[in-house]
């Protein structure tokens, strides 16, 4: 590392100088985490802007850029998440915390339009609330299972997804409200099944600073289809966690790095005159067939929802 040299001055003169009298400032952080945090981050802030020499203008620009990203934050658009998405450090994060067994659901990116308090349907129901205009209907069956593939019983299903434009609902002035989301409880056999739409792939938002970032650096903004799922029961890990559906372009190509090989899940189209006669809507559709494995632990929440916007219909 290059060192800044002045000397015979009084105090912090060079960077490492200002650094460790940074850091001494922080030596009466109560709690041990936070002070770890804390530390760590002006440890590496610090060193960053050594490695590339940031200019006084573009640190204002990157505050600036933190500034736009409050500003057209909401209550249903989370633009710091999205950028902590783009940068893969949410998939950094979710990875280092997964600690999941082989087998087992493996979790994947939340993303900024998970909304909670979806209402709680009887297995079978149709989320498709928008009826034709969401898209082609998905059959979605599978179990919930113990890692020795016992069931869990009232395992429960948070799903959501987007309708055949590429918008979740809650961006979507034109779509019911909870559209294609919806709570599912597993059945003494553990098994769950509803019926939505085939997911699409869909552009995330680049009206924002974040669009600014991935023009920039020359990236697609991208994500490939998927189906959301939050699968939790007492005893086991709760997984935030999608299904990417197989046939999907962009799956080598995530703006958000979200794809595992084990999510990846395969859509069979259906056309035998049984099945389409009993589905909702009479006709051919897709069938999605999956059983999830949870991992024993705690049952946690999730800490964020995100709201829907003043315009509904
Ligand atoms: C999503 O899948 O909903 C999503 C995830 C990360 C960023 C944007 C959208
Ligand atoms: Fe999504």
């Amino acid at each position: 590392m290059s060192t800044d040299r002045k000397s015979g001055a009084v105090g912090a003169t060079t960077s490492e100088q200002i650094t460790e009298t940074v850091l001494r400032s922080v030596v009466g952080t109560p709690n041990p985490r936070t002070r770890q945090i804390v530390e760590a981050l002006i440890r590496h802030a610090h060193a960053f802007a050594r490695e590339v020499r940031l200019q006084p203008e573009e640190s204002l620009y990157a505050a600036d850029f933190l500034k736009r990203c409050g500003d057209v934050s909401d209550a249903s658009r989370h633009e710091f998440i999205l950028l902590l998405d783009v940068l893969g450090i949410t998939m950094v994060v979710d990875t280092l915390a997964a600690d999941v067994p082989d087998g087992a659901l493996e979790p994947s990116v939340l993303g900024p339009f998970y909304r909670a308090g979806a209402p709680i349907e009887p297995n079978g129901a149709d989320i498709a609330r928008g009826g034709e205009a969401d898209g082609e209907p998905v059959h979605v069956l599978g179990r919930v299972l113990d890692p020795e593939g016992r069931p869990v019983v009232g395992a429960e299903l948070d799903v959501w997804g987007t309708n055949s434009n590429g918008l979740y609902e809650n961006v979507d002035p034109d779509q019911p409200e909870y559209n294609l989301r919806g709570r599912f409880h597993t059945d003494a056999d553990g098994r769950f099944e509803f019926w939505t739409v085939k997911p699409v792939s869909y552009p995330i938002p680049v009206d924002g600073p974040v669009g600014e970032l991935l023009a920039a650096t020359n990236r697609s903004n991208m994500r490939p289809a998927h189906l959301h799922v939050i699968a939790s029961a007492d005893g086991y890990r709760t997984i935030v966690t999608e299904l990417y559906t197989d046939d999907d372009e962009y799956l080598d190509r995530d703006a958000v790095f979200g794809v595992k090989g084990s999510l990846v899940a395969h859509y069979e189209w259906i056309t035998d005159a049984r099945p389409v006669a009993a589905s909702p809507r009479k006709r051919p559709h897709w069938e999605l067939r999956r059983d999830l494995t949870l991992t024993p632990g705690t049952r946690t929440g999730v800490q964020f929802t995100a709201g829907r916007e003043e315009r509904v219909r």
